[in-house]
């Protein structure tokens, strides 16, 4: 089954073309990294998928059926946004953000059940989050609140995970280990991911497939051919010296060798 199936997709936001001929298709339960330069249209891609924006032309299906339809039913996205809406003084301990994410199972009027809970602290436990279970959401670290922020998205039992930036004011170290646990995540729940990342570098050896989005798809497909100079440029332009020469040379050694 096809969890996402996008045709010459073309979008225009305020008469501004931003994305054009992005073709897609991705099989159930693969994780998949959406790279590309600030600007380049990832966050407007995902937020297509979720059917929070209407296509210019083109087609998206998902799991068969048309975004804003899949939207309106409910539980098939767990989403992260770019930016956390929890103020750090507000006085929320971790599993009920971890709760909030229920709700859409729950609904607004009944009172959460015992089912519920469990369901909660079983996502805090996949994320390695049981024991900071009662700590007050603001106390956490970012690494911390990225990973409560996506056992909320989880405890909606999503079919498709949607990542924009998670590691965005984190960070770099534990970001390995973040792109580790999420690949870890498939062998524990029957889940596909989607993450967008301005990073090209530190995801290729986690992530199933690559797309290089800057407006349009410039590649799409094996992680290590994404690591290409020319695609690079494209990508990224003239400051691809600077990647080339640090963090994604590195990674295509080591690929490389094994
Ligand atoms: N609501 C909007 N109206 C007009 N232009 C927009 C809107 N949202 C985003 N854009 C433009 O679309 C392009 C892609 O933005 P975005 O999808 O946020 O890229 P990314 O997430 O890769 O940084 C940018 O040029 C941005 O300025
Ligand atoms: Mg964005």
């Amino acid at each position: 089954m096809k969890a996402i199936e996008i045709s010459n997709l073309t979008v225009n936001l305020n008469s501004l073309e931003v994305l054009k001929n992005i073709n897609l298709s991705l099989d159930e339960g693969k994780f998949i990294g959406i790279v590309g330069p600030n600007g380049g249209g990832k966050t407007t891609l995902l937020r297509v998928i979720l059917g929070l924006i209407k296509p210019s032309s083109g087609n998206v299906l998902v799991f068969g059926s048309h975004p804003e339809v899949v939207l309106r039913k409910g539980n098939t996205f767990g989403y992260l946004p770019q930016i956390l809406k929890i103020k750090p003084n507000f006085p929320i301990r971790v599993v009920d953000v971890v709760m909030m994410g229920r709700y859409g199972k729950i609904g607004m009027l009944r009172w959460p059940k015992e089912r519920d809970m469990e369901k909660a602290l079983e996502y805090l436990s996949i994320m390695g989050m049981e024991e900071l279970k009662n700590k007050p959401f603001g106390q956490l670290s970012g690494g911390q609140q990225q990973r409560a922020s996506i056992a909320r998205a989880l405890a909606g039992e999503p079919r498709i995970l949607i990542l924009d930036e998670p590691n965005t004011g984190i960070d770099v170290i534990g970001q390995e280990d973040f792109y580790h646990l999420l690949n870890g995540l498939r062998k524990k729940i029957n889940i596909t991911i989607v993450m967008a990342s301005h990073d090209i570098g530190a995801i290729t050896s986690y992530v199933d497939e690559i797309a290089c989005l800057n407006y349009t798809f410039h590649y799409h497909g094996n992680p290590l051919g994404a690591l290409n100079e020319t695609i690079l440029t494209e990508l990224y332009g003239k400051n691809v010296d600077v990647l080339m020469h640090t963090d994604i040379c590195d990674k295509c050694e080591r690929l490389r060798r094994g």
